[in-house]
């Protein structure tokens, strides 16, 4: 009889029966332009609970005093932060290769990072992911992600000097994946592909999705200050009234989007590239745009894109998915769910 065999057989069972420490909360978040938004996620039957959230805007402070405040309201103690970087200097690749195990496309890839990244692969910091590690064909979907080190090295400065520590960095459009995936509507494999556009206050990021996975993802640069600036100028009024009437445009509605109109056309373009790339490079159509960030709340924003797309064009509310419990002491969370996405995503 091998002794060592049935003694390792025992240890792994008594391993497997051994009640796990549960997994620390984590607390993702989300430094934009406008505001930061952080959001704490623990564990729940059958999902991801909503523990805490905050939301402090970054207008009139600087990012450090306003990183403390969230810190004060979601009393850091042990939970893993996680955060991200996103614009020029982050680039994300999503390429075919030869099907191999993570370690070994780990070692194998960073050979060819001039390949991939308009970098010098020096100046940068990288990872993989393979999208489909379930599939048994030759040929396998990866992710490639680069960030410009001086990127990182700057926000984990900033939480530093916040005496926090950071545990992830990650990419925006990485984080909006991974909440459109798990929060975002039930993708059926009809080999039709979904996008999601996140509208922030400086830039936009478009991702488009193929059987619940990200297969394209690019930022565009404009975003919904812009879109305050130019009814500051049509209108004659300034910023702060600019801003009042973007969110509340009551009966100006029509004169808010005509001025509007510019930026807007220009994100409707950048789409209808993106999409049409897609379609000849991967030969599949996208048959629906979901919109997220603060910047698609804009009244009647969604029709002037379905109607200049053709497609069916939604708000997509990440604290609407069966995944997610949302207490109903998280009260005004609703309130922001738009521009939920990245932070949900980190913390996912
Ligand atoms: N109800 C609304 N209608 C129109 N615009 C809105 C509304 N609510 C918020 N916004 C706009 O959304 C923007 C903020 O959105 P969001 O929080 O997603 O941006 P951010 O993450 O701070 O920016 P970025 O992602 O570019 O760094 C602001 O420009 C704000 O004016
Ligand atoms: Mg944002």
């Amino acid at each position: 009889m091998d002794y060592k065999k049935l003694f390792d057989q025992y240890l792994l069972l008594v391993n497997r029966l051994m009640p796990k420490p549960p997994l620390p909360p984590v607390i993702g978040i989300d430094i934009g332009t406008s505001s930061i938004k952080a959001v704490e996620l623990a564990r729940a039957a059958g999902g991801v609970e909503v523990r805490h959230w905050a939301i402090e805007p970054l207008t009139g402070t600087d990012t450090k005093s306003a990183l403390k405040k969230i810190g004060e309201r979601l009393r850091f103690n042990g939970q893993t932060l996680v955060c991200a970087v996103f614009g020029k200097g982050t680039l994300i690749r999503y390429v075919d290769l030869p099907r191999m195990p993570l370690e070994d496309l780990r070692k194998s890839y960073i050979y060819d990072l001039d390949k991939y990244f308009p970098f010098d692969p020096k100046s940068i910091y990288t990872d993989c992911s393979i999208l489909d590690p379930e599939n048994k064909d030759k040929k396998m979907l990866v992710l490639l992600a680069a960030v410009k080190k001086e990127m990182v090295d700057e926000r984990l400065k900033l939480f530093k000097e916040a005496g926090l520590e950071l545990s992830s960095v990650t990419i925006n459009s990485i984080a909006i994946a991974n909440a459109f995936r798990r929060l975002g509507p039930s993708v059926n494999a009809s080999g039709k592909a979904k996008a999601v556009l996140d509208i922030g206050g400086s830039a936009s990021c478009l991702m488009i999705f193929k059987d619940s996975s990200p297969r394209f993802a690019r930022d565009i640069f404009v975003g919904s200050h812009e879109l305050t600036k130019k009814i500051a100028n049509a209108l004659g009024v300034n910023e702060a009234q600019a801003e009042a009437l973007k969110l509340a445009p009551g009966e100006k509605l029509a004169q808010v989007l005509e001025a509007c109109d510019m930026p807007i056309n220009t994100l409707i373009t950048e789409i209808r590239l993106s999409m049409d790339y897609y379609m000849t490079e991967k030969n599949v159509q996208v048959d629906e745009l979901f919109l997220s960030g603060g910047g698609s709340l804009l009244k009647g924003m969604s029709d002037v894109f379905a109607k200049n797309l053709g497609l069916p064009v939604k708000i997509w509310n990440p604290l609407e998915s069966g995944y997610l419990k949302v207490p109903a002491a998280s009260g005004e969370i609703q309130n922001y769910a738009a521009q939920f996405g990245v932070a949900l995503g980190l913390g996912l």
